[in-house]
């Protein structure tokens, strides 16, 4: 909030500009030159002569109407200082959220601008939009998500919501990057069925793996670990550390990632043996994964797009791996 100080100065300086233009263009449609109208006064440029012609009234009642209006809108909208207009009308209710020290843009400050009865633009907007899109959406939440994916015009809807919300974390193409899984592929952390996809997304997810697994290893084991993970993505590897690593992986390591190394979609352990990796599948980025262990977090998105923009987007998603 402004404090008083810049309040009452943005105040004053604006309205001694607007007296002071009045006041101006008062003297100005004076004749006060002591020549007569249409008299010449006395100078001439280049044999042009200076003739003393008052203002056109159109142009000077332009003028008036200017500050008419200036005075207007100032009265109705915000803008002098902290002072709210007679219209309670405001562009958000960002506003509002930081006079009751509630979060701006929030259900709250909405609720409480409501109950003040102010005009928030924002809102009017936000209300105008859903009433005219939401019938669309309800109509492809009662669609199956099977019928669903059949359905072109509604995958490009979940494709522009996926550019908005999804494309800073998973990459416009939607291919991820390093700790931000690619959803293109057939490699999926906790299942690509369409059930599972909409799980996803609409409740997050966080994959957790502690330092180490949270297992009794040596720093001295990681080389081991790490090459008996090379061995199970089916790469080239040296046979006698890879051994030595697997003696280590069944300190525990397979609780999570399985037996035979091909994870666990319930807790998000990815599959070691092919050659889709989360954060990387060279020796040093394995060991550094094996040694700090790692945290990935899928933020919740039924709070914030609701069910029937994210049923929309699994959609989208599982469209792109089963083109
Ligand atoms: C803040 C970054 C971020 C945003 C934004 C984000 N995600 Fe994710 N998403 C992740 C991370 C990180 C993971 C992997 C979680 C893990 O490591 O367990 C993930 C996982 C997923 C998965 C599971 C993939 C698998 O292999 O099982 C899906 C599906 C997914 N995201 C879809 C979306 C969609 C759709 C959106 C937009 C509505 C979205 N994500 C927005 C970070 C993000
Ligand atoms: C408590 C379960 C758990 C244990 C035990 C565990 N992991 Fe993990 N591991 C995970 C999870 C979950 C992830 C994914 C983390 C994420 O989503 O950010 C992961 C990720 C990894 C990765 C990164 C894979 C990639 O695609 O980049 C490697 C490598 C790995 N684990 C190897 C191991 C080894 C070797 C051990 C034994 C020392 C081990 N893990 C023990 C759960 C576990």
């Amino acid at each position: 909030m402004m404090s008083s100080f810049w309040s009452i100065w943005i105040t004053v300086l604006t309205i001694v500009v607007i007296a002071g233009c009045f006041i101006l263009l008062r003297l100005v449609s004076k004749n006060n030159t002591g020549i007569d109208e249409g008299e010449s006064m006395g100078h001439s440029f280049d044999g042009i002569e200076e003739i003393n012609n008052p203002l056109p009234k159109w142009w000077s009642y332009m003028f008036y109407l200017t500050i008419v209006f200036g005075v207007i809108y100032l009265a109705l909208y915000p803008g002098l200082g902290n002072y709210k207009g007679l219209l309670g009308w405001s562009s958000s209710n960002q506003s509002i959220g930081t006079e009751h020290g509630i979060k701006a843009d929030s259900a709250a400050a909405t609720e409480l601008a409501e109950k003040e009865g102010r005009w928030v633009q924002y809102d009017k907007e936000v209300e105008k939009a859903a009433a005219k899109y939401s019938p669309i959406f309800e109509a492809y939440l009662a669609t199956p998500l099977e019928e669903l994916v059949k359905n072109e015009e509604a995958l490009k809807v979940g494709g522009r919501l996926f550019l908005q919300n999804c494309s800073q974390c998973h990459g416009s193409d939607a291919r991820g990057s390093k700790g931000f899984p690619n959803l293109t592929d057939d490699a999926w952390l906790y299942g690509g069925e369409l059930a599972t996809i909409k799980t996803t997304i609409m409740n997050g997810r966080h994959g957790m793996m502690p330092p180490k697994g949270g297992l009794p290893i040596e720093d001295s084991e990681l080389k081991g670990l790490a090459e008996y993970v090379v061995k199970l993505s089916g790469r080239e590897h040296d046979e006698a550390l890879a051994a030595q690593g697997q003696g280590s992986f069944m300190k525990g390591c397979f609780a999570c990632h399985g037996m035979d190394g091909t994870g666990n979609k319930f807790m998000g352990a990815p599959n070691l043996t092919d050659s889709a990796w989360l954060y990387g599948g060279s020796r040093g980025v394995i060991i550094e994964s094996i040694k700090n262990g790692r945290s990935g977090v899928m933020p919740a998105w039924k709070d914030v797009l609701g069910e029937e923009k994210v049923h929309v987007i699994s959609a989208y998603v599982y469209s792109l791996s089963h083109q």
